[in-house]
Formats: structure tokens, C-alpha cells, sequence
């Protein structure tokens, strides 16, 4: 069963860690094929927002700097693709971007120099002690079986904070530290972009019922993790976001068929009505 993971070959001669040459060649091999759609655009949007071009080019190659020290377990056609969310609304007050799953800090490293350019601060909780212990058993939308072990992407917060410090911008970041169950639910302010990597199921759904009430109209959660069935199967899912997040269903393009999903909202909270009256 696979394991989503950091992979070690041990017998491997070749160095695989941070900063290698293997690492930026994988990292140039990404940019240059599955990625390179989704940086140009995001580079050619640079003239329907307020980010220049210069400035497009740097935070690019910022994040190329820490996919190649950092292990990342995200693509950078799924960060430029936040980053714009965030830049869109950038100038707005309180801006709020939250993250849950930072895994080692490389998206949290990313997110913070995107949201410190937006005037905004992030937001991020994890464990940093890596996933909970579980019972869960998933499929890939192929059909391969995946589990999540305990302990999985572990990030100590030090490690995590050493990260956003020689890569990101850390004057804009708060940790809450803990089991999403336990942190989320006294997180009480608005947000603004909110950003899901945290893989199981009862995470996602502790993730989207505290999350959804407190995002601001025009607000909008990514998740990462629309290529596990059941995850799919619960954005889906009508009876889940009307009867345990209290909101109409939002329509999710490519959910079922896309790993990277964008979930918006633009009514305000309030008007957010699960069960609309038909007059
Ligand atoms: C795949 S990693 C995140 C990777 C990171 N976003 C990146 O792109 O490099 C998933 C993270 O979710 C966290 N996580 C999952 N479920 C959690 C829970 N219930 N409480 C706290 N943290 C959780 C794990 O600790 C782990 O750091």
C-alpha cells in the first residue's frame, strides 16, 4: 500500500536531499513540463492585477529557491494558483490566509512571501508532529490504495519555522500548534483564503466545518487532496455541507476527477443559507 511520503532510497548513490542537484533538476524537469502552463499564466497575469511582472518573476523564482532546499509536497502550478487568489485580494484589511498541513514549511515558506506582498498575514496550524494516528484506509482516483501513517510528514515546528525564516517572510506568521479538532475550533477570526493539505478525511471535515463559517464573502478554500476518493466523495457530498457545515452545497468544478480543487464562496457568511426557501 503506498504511503504518501518522504521517499529515502537508501541503496541510492545518488543525494536526493535539499539544495542537491538531483532536487533542482526535478525541480527544473516540473518547471518546464507539468508546470509550465500554470507559472506562464500566472507571470502573464501580471497587467489584470497588481503585482508587476518584475516582482511576478522574483516571487517565482523564490519559490523555485524553496522547492529545491525544502521537501514540498505540493506543485508550483498549485501555488501560483493561491498566490493569485491571495494577490486579487491584496489591500483588503485584516487580509487573513490561513493554511492547515504545513508538513516541513516549504508551502508555508511560499504562502507567507505571497501573503506578506498582499499586506495580509498567515495563518497556519498543524501538529507539527506529523498526521494523527488513524484508521483510515484511501484510493487515489485511480483506484491505488494509500494510507496515511501516523506521524507522516512530521515538521517540527522549529524546523518549520527555521524554513520560513531563511526563505519565507516571517514577520507575517502565526502557529497554532495542535490536532486541527482542538486548535480550529478557537480560531475565531475572518478569513479570507484558506488552504487544505492535511490528506485524511476527519481532517478535511474539521478543516471545512470551522473554516467555511468564518470565511469572508468572496472567500475561497483550495484543497489539495481531491485525488483521494473519499475526500472527493465528501465535497460531493450535498447532506455533508448543508447538514454539518450549515451552508448551501458549493459547486466544486472537477471534483472527482482533479487533486487541486477550488472551493468559492461569495455570499457573506449569514446569507450562506443551507435550506433557501423555493419563494
Ligand atoms: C501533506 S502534509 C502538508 C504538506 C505541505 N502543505 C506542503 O505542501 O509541503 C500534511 C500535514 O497535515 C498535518 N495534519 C493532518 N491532519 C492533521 C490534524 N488532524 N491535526 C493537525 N495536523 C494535521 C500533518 O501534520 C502534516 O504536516
Amino acid at each position: 500500500m503506498a504511503e504518501r511520503s518522504a521517499h529515502v532510497d537508501r541503496r541510492s548513490p545518488i543525494r536526493r536531499g535539499g539544495g542537491t542537484l538531483y532536487r533542482r533538476l526535478q525541480s527544473l524537469r516540473f518547471l518546464v513540463g507539468r508546470d509550465r502552463a500554470a507559472v506562464l499564466g500566472f507571470l502573464r497575469a501580471s497587467t489584470a492585477s497588481p503585482l508587476p511582472l518584475a516582482a511576478r518573476i522574483r516571487l517565482v523564482s523564490r519559490f523555485i529557491r524553496i522547492t529545491n532546499h525544502v521537501r514540498a509536497y505540493h506543485s508550483q502550478a498549485e501555488m501560483v494558483a493561491v498566490a493569485e487568489a491571495i494577490l486579487r485580494r491584496a489591500g483588503r484589511s485584516q487580509l487573513t490566509i490561513v493554511e492547515c498541513g504545513s508538513g516541513k514549511g516549504a508551502s508555508t515558506a511560499k504562502l507567507s512571501l505571497v501573503a506578506k506582498l498582499a499586506g495580509g498575514r498567515l495563518v497556519v496550524f498543524d501538529s507539527f508532529r506529523g498526521m494523527p494516528a488513524n484508521e483510515e484506509r484511501h484510493e487515489d482516483l485511480g483506484g491505488r490504495p494509500m494510507v496515511f501513517r501516523r506521524g507522516a510528514f512530521y515538521g517540527r515546528l522549529r524546523e518549520v519555522q527555521r524554513t520560513v525564516a531563511r526563505f519565507g517572510a516571517p514577520d507575517v506568521v502565526e502557529y497554532r500548534k495542535g490536532w486541527l479538532a482542538d486548535t480550529l475550533p478557537q480560531f475565531d477570526q475572518a478569513v479570507d483564503v484558506a488552504v487544505l493539505d492535511v490528506d485524511l478525511l476527519a481532517s478535511t471535515r474539521t478543516c471545512l466545518t470551522h473554516l467555511v463559517p468564518r470565511l469572508r464573502a468572496g472567500g475561497v478554500i483550495f484543497t489539495q487532496d481531491g485525488h483521494l476518493r473519499a475526500v472527493a466523495a465528501l465535497l460531493a457530498d450535498a447532506s455533508f455541507w448543508r447538514d454539518e457545515v450549515g451552508v448551501a452545497p458549493p459547486a466544486i468544478p472537477g471534483v472527482g476527477h482533479r487533486k487541486f480543487l477550488t472551493i468559492r464562496f461569495d455570499e457573506p457568511a449569514a446569507a450562506r443559507d443551507p435550506h433557501p426557501s423555493s419563494d
